[in-house]
């Protein structure tokens, strides 16, 4: 093969990489639009080297003229996610478009089956359409979704196994193995603050509702009130406000829902 092949053959996977790239930059700005929260914090791509690809075939004993069925990561894109929560959610994004704009081909989950290395990962390999002056042509690409703790394990990792070449000493692999766990355990922790971020959202927002809700009923009760009554109500309103307790609120809430019924009624 030479050097003038390889470069028409890498020309529709950068294409994929960039096409790819571009729609999931455009679900995360539409995200951003509707104010929603998005589940993928960045995105990157790239084409594998050929001297990675000719390394990969030799490894495997793949022949040259089977490169392109056989090796499934030419074409790469990565997502990272802020979350473990968040890869889920990504993934259903992804498979959103399956038969729309590529075909799901596996999906290989190293989440839940870590690699002994101690790589985490959830991959998802697709068959990409691309159309390009040169004709129409469908290439293998992989799409690696991780959180940021994995994706710091794995590019550390992936560092140290080129220095070594493949023969990095026990001692090493150890320490990273602890190190993958040790990344693993943040990304539990976070999730737990996460939750409880998720948590004290909500918990705000049912004190923004029953604060409108005991203000509207003061409002409209108004007029049926005397003065020194509405004084007395309106100081347990403070009161309680400042104490904070979400179920005194709702207590007085709920007796000022009946009183204002009772002046309907
Ligand atoms: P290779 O592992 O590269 O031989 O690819 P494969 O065809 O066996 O597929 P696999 O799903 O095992 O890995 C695909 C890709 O996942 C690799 O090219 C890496 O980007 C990544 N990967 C897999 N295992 C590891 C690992 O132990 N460490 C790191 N850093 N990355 C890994
Ligand atoms: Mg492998």
């Amino acid at each position: 093969m030479d050097i003038l092949n390889w470069k028409e053959m890498l020309c529709p996977y950068e294409q994929a990489v960039a096409e790819l790239k571009l729609k999931f930059e455009y679900m995360k700005s539409e995200y951003k639009k509707l104010g929603l929260y998005c589940p993928i914090e960045s995105i990157s791509g790239r084409v594998k080297e050929p001297s990675s690809i000719l390394g990969k075939a030799k490894k495997k004993g793949i022949p040259l003229d089977r490169i392109e069925e056989d090796i499934e990561d030419i074409a790469g894109v990565r997502i990272i996610c802020q979350f473990s929560e968040d890869i889920q959610k990504a993934i259903s994004l992804i498979r959103r478009h399956d038969g729309y704009d590529f075909t799901i081909v596996e999906e290989r989950d190293y989440i839940t089956n870590t690699k002994p290395s101690g790589y985490r990962s959830y991959h998802i390999i697709i068959k990409y359409p691309v159309s390009s002056v040169m004709g129409y042509k469908e290439v293998l690409a992989e799409i690696q979704i991780r959180t940021m703790a994995m994706n710091f394990w794995a590019v550390t990792e992936h560092t140290l196994n080129y220095k070594y070449k493949g023969h990095m000493p026990e001692e090493i692999k150890q320490r990273l193995k602890n190190c993958a766990e040790a990344a693993f355990n943040l990304d539990n922790e976070m999730s737990t603050i996460r939750n409880e971020i998720m948590y004290a959202q909500r918990v705000n927002k049912r004190m923004d509702n029953l604060t409108s809700n005991i203000i509207d009923n003061i409002q409209n009760m108004y007029f049926n009130l005397k003065l020194s009554e509405m004084d007395k109500i309106n100081t347990q309103f403070v009161e309680l406000w400042n104490k904070g307790d979400i179920d005194e609120l709702k207590k007085f809430s709920d007796m000022l829902d009946k009183m204002a019924e009772s002046y309907r009624g």
